[in-house]
């Protein structure tokens, strides 16, 4: 849903974003042979897009929006130097009108508009909050009635962690650096308290996995002696590892009347949203990769759904097989298929999926 995602967000924060406000594409005056004419853009694409990111966003190379450079130097850059590695590529009338073209299209104006061009489909990764919401709705299993237990929000430890360190000798300044705050030597600096004679920050940090070390005096950087995990810090020593699951864990689900809620049990594992810090929500599509131990965890996740609903799935999936196996799949794709795709299917869908039940050994 990105792509609607941006649409939307650019036409909240972008007012103005129609046509006419994107420069138009300069003429291109460059031919190759007889009659011949490239298009910068297309130069661009297939010389330059891949370091310097499709609307000049950067990555492997500078970020080329708002150039302060006039025309003439980007051009020199690009006859120059440019594409990086393989230099002569692009040079006099190629380099000039890529030049020309950097500085009339690559302005933030028109990149917030010209990036919800909208691209290829991307999938993008259910939170465990949605899967969860998404498997009891297919899978028909409700929420089991939680008893009352603290409001989320309301727990004064939720959502906030103490650091805590008493170095071994006295110090002049300690603070916390790690991966929430950018290792920062010193955003978050630590207060010592005489009474209980240790350095002491309290910070707010959203649930999840944070490597961090304290900063002595400015440029010593140790561990956490009281950190319960650690990991290599790629210099030799080691990195403290906080983990925070205030959410799921800060009030202990109790065991639901039945047992244990099948939902909660497939999906306990599932790996934590990394989420940057200061980040309100918690589906932050270009953070969310799926890495092999989501992979392990979504198949175990679907085992242990599958198997929780067995004894039921001819009512979950809303028919009887040894009846009528043509009108079982028609019954299974319409109430089934509408709900898995939140649409009606098309002729075409249903006759596919149609076929994969009909053709199928037996329903389950
Ligand atoms: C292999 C990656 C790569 C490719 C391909 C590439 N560049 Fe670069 N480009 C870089 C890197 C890295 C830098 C920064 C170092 C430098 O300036 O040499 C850079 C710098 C630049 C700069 C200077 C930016 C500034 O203001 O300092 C311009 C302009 C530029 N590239 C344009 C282009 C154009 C136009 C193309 C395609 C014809 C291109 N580049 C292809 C990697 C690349």
């Amino acid at each position: 849903m990105r792509p609607s995602a941006v649409v939307f967000l650019c036409g909240l924060l972008s007012l103005g974003c129609d046509s006419a406000d994107v420069a138009p594409a300069p003429p291109s005056s460059d031919t190759r042979g007889p009659g011949a004419t490239i298009d910068p853009a297309l130069r661009y694409a297939a010389m330059c897009a891949s370091c310097h990111g499709e609307a000049g966003e950067g990555g492997l190379g500078s970020r080329l929006v708002d150039s302060a450079r006039s025309v003439e130097q980007l051009t020199q850059i690009i006859d120059e130097r440019m594409p990086q590695g393989n230099p002569g590529a692009c040079r006099g009338t190629c380099a000039s009108s890529i030049a020309q073209y950097i500085k009339t299209r690559f302005t933030s104006q028109a990149l917030s508009c010209a990036t919800v061009a909208p691209s290829a489909r991307r999938l993008r990764l259910l939170t465990r909050r949605e899967y969860r919401a998404t498997v009891r709705d297919l899978l028909d299993l409700p929420a089991p009635s939680t008893p009352p237990t603290t409001p989320p929000g309301t727990d004064p430890s939720c959502g906030r962690h103490r650091f805590a360190y008493s170095p071994p000798s006295a110090a002049r300044s300690v603070h916390v650096a790690g991966s929430f705050n950018g290792w920062s030597p010193t955003a978050w600096p630590m207060t010592w308290v005489e009474g209980v004679r240790e350095w002491q920050s309290e910070r707010e940090l959203p649930d999840g996995t944070y490597q961090y070390k304290f900063v002595v005096d400015g440029s010593q950087w140790v561990s956490d002696p009281r950190a319960t995990a650690s990991m290599p810090d790629g210099f030799g020593g080691q990195n403290s590892v906080l983990t925070l699951r205030c959410a799921d864990a800060g009030a202990p689900a109790p065991a639901p009347p039945g047992g244990v809620d099948p939902v909660e049990e497939a999906t306990r594992s599932l790996p934590v949203e990394s989420r940057p810090q200061g980040f309100a929500f918690d589906d932050n599509a270009d953070t969310a990769l799926v890495t092999s131990v989501h992979v392990n965890e979504y198949l175990r996740a679907g085992r242990s759904l599958t198997a929780a609903v067995s004894s039921r799935l001819r009512a979950v999936v809303g028919c009887e097989a040894s009846a009528d196996r043509a009108a079982c799949a028609n019954t299974l794709v319409r109430g089934f298929g509408t709900r898995v795709f939140r649409r009606a299917l098309s002729a075409a869908e249903m006759q596919r999926y149609g076929a994969l039940v009909t053709g199928a050994r037996d329903v389950d």
